[in-house]
């Protein structure tokens, strides 16, 4: 895995911008896979103000979010679609069309899964993945375990996900317990990877996934064996 290290979280922010634009330049169909949480807010304004600077057109580009709670309604403040609106997509070209995150209201789950991965796979798969990391290693919702799952699934969110999303709600007891993810197989196979990284908090799991050995029990450690990733992270996490 390459590494770059930023000053600031800002330059790191626009540094992941212009990886996207640069994609996006080069393909301009191109099959975006998107996270949340706060990690990425930097580099979604960044993207706001170079589309606004007409340096980066998403009209024909395809978007796949990694997860989205369950069970949560898309117009409900916390989830994932209500984020990537109003952090992303109502700010700049894309068409809702072309945007997609797992239903996490859905009654089938089963269903609303396979429906993803299809949908991935008429797509041609993901050209650019943009990671963030959970403290405990978690990459998309794949929490650290015995077994990771290649597919789409539902998954129960570890205690220290939940306490590390409370940040984003009231009380912690309004977290979400589950969530819908994309699973370790799709997110192998995506082309170009990119995961940020900042904060303080992340520095000791930045050491761990840098560790010459892969273990479930940290799912982001399997990027090692991906052929291209770039980590892109701040002093901090450094
Ligand atoms: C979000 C996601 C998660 C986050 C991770 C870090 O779509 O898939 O893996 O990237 O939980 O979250 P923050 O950036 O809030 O520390």
């Amino acid at each position: 895995m390459n590494k770059i290290v930023y000053d600031s979280y800002e330059q790191m922010s626009r540094a992941a911008a212009e990886i996207i634009i640069e994609q996006q330049t080069q393909k301009p169909d191109s099959v975006l896979g998107l996270a949340t949480g706060s990690t990425p807010m930097g580099m979604y304004r960044a993207l706001v103000d170079a589309h606004h600077a007409g340096r980066v057109d998403f009209f024909r580009a395809v978007t796949f979010n990694l997860d989205e709670y369950y069970r949560i309604p898309k117009n409900n403040t916390h989830s994932y679609h209500y984020y990537m609106e109003h952090n992303l997509f109502r700010h700049v070209n894309i068409r809702r069309k072309n945007t997609h995150i797992p239903d996490g209201d859905t009654d089938d789950v089963d269903a609303e899964c396979a429906r993803y991965d299809g949908l991935i796979q008429v797509h041609g798969g993901i050209d650019l993945q943009v990671l963030g990391i959970g403290a405990n290693g978690h990459i998309g919702f794949n929490e650290p375990g015995q077994q990771l799952f290649t597919k789409t699934h539902l998954v129960k969110l570890t205690d220290k996900t939940i306490q590390d999303n409370a940040k984003f709600f009231d009380r912690i007891e309004d977290v979400p317990r589950y969530a819908i993810t994309m699973g370790m197989g799709t997110i192998m196979q995506v082309k170009k990877i990119i995961l940020l990284i900042s904060g303080r908090n992340k520095a000791a799991i930045f050491k761990k996934i840098m560790r010459d050995e892969i273990t479930t029990d940290i799912p982001a450690s399997l990027l090692q064996i991906h052929g291209d990733v770039t980590v892109l992270l701040d002093k901090e996490a450094a």
